[in-house]
């Protein structure tokens, strides 16, 4: 049986950990030939090395995304590698719990870059290849935060935001070269990046537990959720969406916050 991404050459950055690698593993047992991009070297090589002890294909690139020169490497290593690019996963993100009064000119900068610019790269130096093989899909990984903000995560929710105009103004640009470009919102996820947040910021397992439970579909979302999604938008299956955003967040995004709710934010 033909699998969904059959032989698709995809990037994903950011996915030694968390939802990247959640994407990565659904991805080539789809079929993919994955590529992970990660700035951990020995996590990102266990990644690739786990996908491919499960008969899936993968290489690891050391990368990292803020750093142009080492993005256009990343396209170049995959090209040459698989041939070709076919879809690239915007995944990396940082997520640091800041207000206007606690965001220093450093913190700002440092989130700007690893949440938007290095997207920028990426698109910059994988659209030629794209363009080059007949098309591609660009998904983003987005937040909630893109669209409405939360207080303490204010350089987060404005390089989110500013990851939205890079989708819609790429996907306007881009759809007469049959490049897709769309923004994908998750929950809550309690990847090993937003654990050891939380825990550092004293929330305990056991609130994290109560919260998710308070959610309205009953649970935090896990990267397996998500990436059912990114299956769906890198696959021909999705062939005919553009510039969409799809929230894989239990109605966080779109529906008001269920009353009892016990937001750890
Ligand atoms: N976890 C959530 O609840 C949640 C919710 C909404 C959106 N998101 C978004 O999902 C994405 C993945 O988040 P996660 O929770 O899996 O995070 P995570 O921290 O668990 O994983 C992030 C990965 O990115 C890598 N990375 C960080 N900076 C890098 C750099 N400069 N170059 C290369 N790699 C780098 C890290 O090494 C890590 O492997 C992010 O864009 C995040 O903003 C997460």
């Amino acid at each position: 049986m033909t699998k969904r991404l059959n032989e698709k050459v995809m990037v994903i950055t950011g996915a030694a950990q968390g939802i990247g690698r959640g994407c990565a593993q659904m991805a080539a047992r789809e079929g993919a030939y994955v590529v992970i991009a990660d700035i951990q070297k020995e996590a990102g090589e266990a990644t690739a090395a786990a996908i491919r002890a499960a008969g899936g294909q993968a290489v690891f690139q050391a990368t990292n995304v803020v750093n142009e020169t080492e993005c256009a490497a990343l396209m170049q290593a995959a090209s040459e590698t698989y041939g070709r690019i076919d879809v690239l996963v915007n995944n990396v993100g940082w997520f640091p719990r800041a207000t206007l009064e606690e965001t220093t000119t450093e913190l700002w900068e440092q989130v700007l870059q690893i949440n938007l610019r290095s997207a920028f790269y990426c698109c910059k130096y994988a659209i030629p290849a794209m363009r080059a093989s007949g098309g591609g899909s660009i998904i983003n990984i987005g937040s909630l935060n893109g669209i409405q903000g939360l207080p303490n995560l204010l350089a987060y929710s404005v390089a989110k935001g500013g990851l939205l105009s890079l989708t819609r103004t790429l996907a306007g640009a881009h759809a007469a070269d049959n490049i897709r470009v769309n923004y994908l919102i998750p929950g809550w996820v309690l990847s090993e990046g937003e654990l050891a947040l939380q825990h550092s910021r004293g929330v305990s397992d056991a609130d994290l537990q109560r919260a998710g439970q308070s959610l309205r579909l009953g649970r935090h979302q896990t990267p397996e959720d998500v990436a059912y999604a990114v299956v769906y938008l890198a696959s021909d299956e999705s062939a005919q969406v553009t510039g969409t955003i799809l929230n894989i967040d239990a109605g966080a995004t779109t529906l008001p916050i269920s009353p009892g709710t016990l937001y750890v934010g």
